[in-house]
């Protein structure tokens, strides 16, 4: 079949099952819901899903602890569930990605359970390693959800390798029969008409031989450089590529500490790998490398980042975009202003919409939801979150502590999507299985839906345009302002087209001025937030106000 690279014209949808839509009115979101929300969807004009994992699991790590590759979860309606919603998207012309998540499983998978008893053919299929006792791991690497990256099991008389939670034991990949399982997994899932995956931790896959100790001097995370971009990763992705290759699909893969030159190794060439990699880049924009480790806002950082993708990847890859996802809190409350929750919503809309590459939108971020702030931890759901608090900065001050998780759990990102301003936000008839946020009464998609300025339908009309204009798709990025801490301005530019893209991430009125050769009352002023009379090519932008302007050049330019 021929590949016809669709995604790269396409804007994606994440939803994460557990709280998009009760259809069941058991508190739980389910595919019920989705597909009573499909025509929602639709009018986002968006062309894909992603669904975070929907198969059986214990829930460890809400879903991405998988107990069965092959079918869905009861709990979200099974596998007819599925197939009707898979119908009812292709009916409506959207796409539907699954996760596969395939460096580790749930230790309740039946491959776990057998190769814990020794068993053939599964004795292999996971990292065991003796140690010199029981309580002594086979090596100094942390897991990055809970202590060690090892646990000690009686009845293998072993220690297994977990790089995230206790219950999500490491696939071995280097083992053949392995890798065969994906593939088999691949196939089950695109024959049944899916279009593609977004690969979980994908970069993880391939840990160095000998599986050495990781530097000492690191204070988490130890030994991630021995299976970050491990040694066979390429071989590995390679022959997984001879599956999905066969097929008009896509393939994301998720690719911790990527750069954009590191990207090309997978993405870039005759026969890429991957098609798109999530880089953790763009969200580096108010903290070190995650956001347990904050600092402050830097407009300046995030921007020299998206021009350092956008550049990277020119002519040579495909970027992928985003701004939310389930593993992050929610970008107005980090990047922009909750006091400013529509306006800075827009301006983070419009800085990402128009950049080249493919973009996803993940659920609630239309309408502009926010973070939460829970009394205690207790009243937290995730496991990276409750490590978090348990195990780092623990002589802080309780309110200290919990400013942090604030700041950076991914609980924020998990709370029930607000529909309506009625009960529980319209998320279920039933008592949802996790906080719905408070702010549901002002902020929920009914509200929006009629009311022409709100950020719902300016997320609509930003993703209408972007897929008119051709320029959004082909032309050329170029930043103005570069070190400017307030405005992100840049421009798209193909032979025939200039758009202007003009968003203030300021709380005060800042003065712009038009870069040079733009008359701004030339120009088409396709998308604004504020709608204020504009004089001259200067003029004073009100807080978080964005403009985005189209320039029609009569003389096409010889330089494109
Ligand atoms: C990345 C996923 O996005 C995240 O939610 C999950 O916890 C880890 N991988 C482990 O699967």
């Amino acid at each position: 079949m021929e590949r016809t690279l669709w995604y790269k014209d396409a804007v994606f949808y994440q939803i994460w099952p557990r709280s998009f839509k009760d259809g069941n009115g058991d508190g739980i979101g389910d595919l019920m819901g989705v597909y009573e929300k499909l025509d929602y969807i639709k009018t986002l004009h968006v062309d894909a899903i992603w669904f975070s994992p929907l198969y059986p699991s214990p829930n460890a790590d809400y879903g991405y602890d998988v107990m069965d590759y092959m079918d869905i979860s009861i709990e979200y309606g099974g596998m007819e569930a599925f197939k009707k919603v898979l119908d009812g998207a292709h009916e409506r012309g959207i796409r539907v990605v699954m996760d596969l998540v395939v460096n580790h499983t749930s230790d309740e998978h039946p491959w776990f359970q057998a190769s814990r008893r020794g068993e053939e053919p599964y004795k292999d299929y996971y990292i065991w390693r003796k140690g010199a006792d029981e309580k002594t791991p086979p090596n100094n690497w942390d897991s990055l959800f809970e202590g060690r990256a090892w646990r000690y099991d009686e009845e293998r008389g072993e220690h297994y390798l977990h790089l995230f939670a206790v219950k999500q034991p490491d696939l071995n990949m280097d083992n053949p029969r392995v890798r065969e399982e994906v593939k088999k997994i691949m196939r089950f899932w695109l024959d049944l008409g899916v279009d593609g995956f977004r690969e979980d931790v994908i970069t993880f896959i391939s840990k160095r031989e000998g599986l050495p100790d990781g530097s000492k001097l690191l204070p988490a995370a130890k030994g991630m450089s021995h299976y970050s971009n491990g040694p066979h990763l390429h071989e590995y992705l390679s022959e997984f590529r001879d599956i999905w290759e066969q097929y008009d699909c896509v393939t994301i893969g998720e690719a911790p500490l990527v750069t954009p030159r590191k990207a090309l190794e997978f993405i870039g060439g005759k026969r890429p790998e991957l098609d798109l990699m999530i880089s953790f880049e763009c969200m580096e924009g108010d903290c070190f490398m995650q956001e347990y480790i904050p600092h402050r806002f830097s407009l300046v950082k995030l921007k020299l980042i998206w021009e350092r993708w956008q550049k990277g990847l020119r002519d040579k890859g495909w970027n992928f975009l985003y701004l939310e996802n389930h593993d992050h809190p929610r970008v107005i409350s980090r990047y922009g202003s909750e006091k400013y929750r529509v306006e800075s919503g827009k301006a983070l809309a419009a800085s990402y919409l128009f950049q080249q590459g493919t973009p996803m939108i993940y659920q609630g971020q239309e309408i502009g939801m926010t973070n939460i702030r829970l009394a205690t931890i207790g009243e937290y759901e995730d496991i990276q979150t409750k490590n978090h608090y348990h195990r780092y900065f623990t002589r802080e001050p309780e309110a200290k502590r919990m400013e942090r998780i604030w700041r950076a759990s991914r609980d924020s990102a998990r709370t029930p999507m607000q529909w309506d301003g009625g009960e529980h936000a319209g998320f279920s008839a039933g008592e949802p299985w996790f906080v719905v946020n408070p702010n549901y009464t002002e902020v929920n998609v009914a509200d929006q839906e009629g009311d022409p300025d709100s950020l719902l339908n300016f997320y609509r009309e930003a993703v209408r345009l972007r897929k008119e204009l051709p320029v959004v798709r082909y032309g050329s990025f170029r930043q103005y302002e570069r070190l400017n801490g307030k405005l992100f301005v840049y421009e798209r530019r193909s032979k025939a087209q200039r758009l202007l893209v003009i968003c203030s991430y300021s709380e005060e009125a800042v003065r712009f001025r038009a870069p040079r050769g733009y008359d701004l009352k030339k120009g088409r002023l396709l998308l604004h937030s504020h709608g204020e009379e504009i004089d001259g090519s200067g003029f004073t932008l009100q807080p978080y106000e964005t403009r985005v302007y189209l320039f029609q050049d009569r003389r096409p330019r010889a330089e494109i």
